[in-house]
């Protein structure tokens, strides 16, 4: 112990950090996926009442864990214990979700190395490169592992500088740059022939499907991966926050821009994929599902913005940095679990224990760049169809059965005096100790 803590030195910097961490490749290309392969509407409608009624809460204790603790994730939870078995769970808890994170973002920087690749190539294709053009979108061993490993770089580069400097600037600038694009990238696509027809199977519900079992827990395990609950981010994130600042509304407000920019990415990517059927490229299978799966960020928007010449490149090179700087904000918030924890536990300095971390981190992702074929779906389903529901599910029995109720209602009140949190607080406790873990247990379960 005994160095000194970074912080969020404005509100503004702790929403876009926290929200920056929350839209990622999850939100713009998981989310337009899973609402293309679930129902169109009927998905975006559970989404967003899953989102805010059972990821939200769950989202709070996280942040309220961590803002108690004012430390990495384990101490934060080991603060809140009292027995010896408490803390070894606390341990437990705190612990796995750190591994948790490293193990996401593990194969999580390999596809944003991708995202990177298909940034650069429009541009060498503009230049007349167009051998370097094809080597950047073929997935080829040598473009995987440079791109993955600029994407690491970049990842180390901002958390060695720390909170404020590194953290906090960097989310701020490219946070708001993310939604102007997101934004005019729509308008675009708003006004190419076919897009109507997407915005309808988007916008207009059938109500018939949203009860549908399969519906239902992939929205639930989208909106607590979206959310990055189970890996220590947010308890890390909230530990940053001043005691001042109401974190029930910050929270909320975070929540908000994460939903927001999923719903945005949707309206983008299920108009531009009618626009593309419009066009010629297969998208649906006769029967109405999906043909390219996951991989429709890939195979179809290139298509997509190839049919449309010239300005196509720079649509692509618009969309392309768009997910990268997402994958950006991200992957940060990862790096932070495990480097807070080293800083503060093992008294390390920050910029040894983060290129340590970072390269060590590195060496596994470049195992699964070797070991593509099955290591990038083994580590992936592990981390977040695993090991984000449980750990999820055991902060909140970790805040609601073993957190006492007075500490958690002065807690919520730390600057929130003025500001009725009456509501939240009759509400929130018995969802944390009842809903939230049955619910999440239920994601699991089907998981299995
Ligand atoms: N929430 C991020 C996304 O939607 C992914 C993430 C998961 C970030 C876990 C941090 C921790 O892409």
């Amino acid at each position: 112990m005994g160095v000194s803590r970074g912080g969020f030195s404005s509100r503004f910097g702790f929403i876009m950090a926290a929200a920056g961490s929350a839209v990622g490749l999850g939100n713009i290309w998981g989310f337009p996926t899973q609402t293309a392969s679930n129902g169109g509407a009927a998905f975006v409608l559970v989404y967003l009442v899953l989102a805010f009624c059972l990821a939200y809460p769950a989202f709070m204790a996280e942040l309220l864990i961590g803002r108690y603790g004012q430390a990495n994730a384990v101490s934060s939870m080991q603060k809140i214990a009292r027995s010896t078995w408490q803390k070894r769970f606390g341990f437990v808890v705190g612990f796995g979700g750190i591994i948790c994170a490293a193990l996401i973002l593990s194969f999580y920087s390999i596809i944003a190395g991708w995202m990177m690749s298909y940034a650069i190539e429009p541009l060498a294709r503009l230049g007349g490169f167009t051998g370097a053009a094809d080597w950047l979108i073929n997935h080829s061993l040598t473009r995987n592992i440079l791109f993955t490993a600029l994407f690491m770089g970049l990842t180390i580069f901002i958390i060695r500088r720390g909170v404020e400097e590194g953290i906090e600037k960097w989310s701020k600038r490219l946070m708001p740059m993310l939604i102007g694009l997101l934004i005019l990238l729509i308008i675009y696509v708003f006004t190419l022939d076919g897009a109507r027809e997407g915005f309808n199977a988007y916008l207009n519900p059938d109500i018939s499907r949203v009860f549908e079992p399969d519906l239902l827990i992939s929205a639930l395990g989208q909106a607590f991966f979206s959310l990055s609950l189970g890996t220590s981010v947010m308890i890390i994130y909230g530990s940053y926050i001043a005691k001042k600042e109401n974190l029930v509304t910050l929270g909320a407000q975070v929540t908000l821009i994460d939903v927001s920019i999923a719903f945005l990415a949707g309206l983008l990517i299920i108009p531009a994929m009618y626009v593309a059927q419009a066009q010629g490229v297969a998208i649906f299978a006769e029967d109405g599902s999906l043909i390219s799966g996951s991989n429709l960020v890939f195979t179809v928007l290139p298509a997509l913005f190839s049919g449309m010449g010239y300005v196509g490149l720079f649509v692509a090179f618009g969309f392309f940095v768009l997910m990268s700087i997402a994958a950006l904000t991200s992957s940060i918030s990862m790096l932070e679990g495990p480097v807070s924890f080293v800083v503060e536990r093992h008294d390390t300095p920050r910029e040894k224990a983060t290129t340590f971390i970072g390269l060590g981190i590195l060496v596994l992702s470049i195992l699964i760049v070797v070991n593509l074929d099955w290591m990038l779906d083994f580590v992936a389903t592990l981390s977040t169809q695993y090991g984000q529901p449980i750990i999820a599910m055991l902060c909140c029995v970790f805040a609601g059965w073993i957190w006492h109720r007075s500490d958690i209602l002065s807690e919520i009140k730390q600057g929130n005096e003025y500001v009725e949190y009456g509501l939240f607080w009759k509400i929130w406790p018995w969802y944390t100790k009842f809903v939230c873990p049955t619910a999440i247990g239920l994601v699991f379960w089907h998981s299995l």
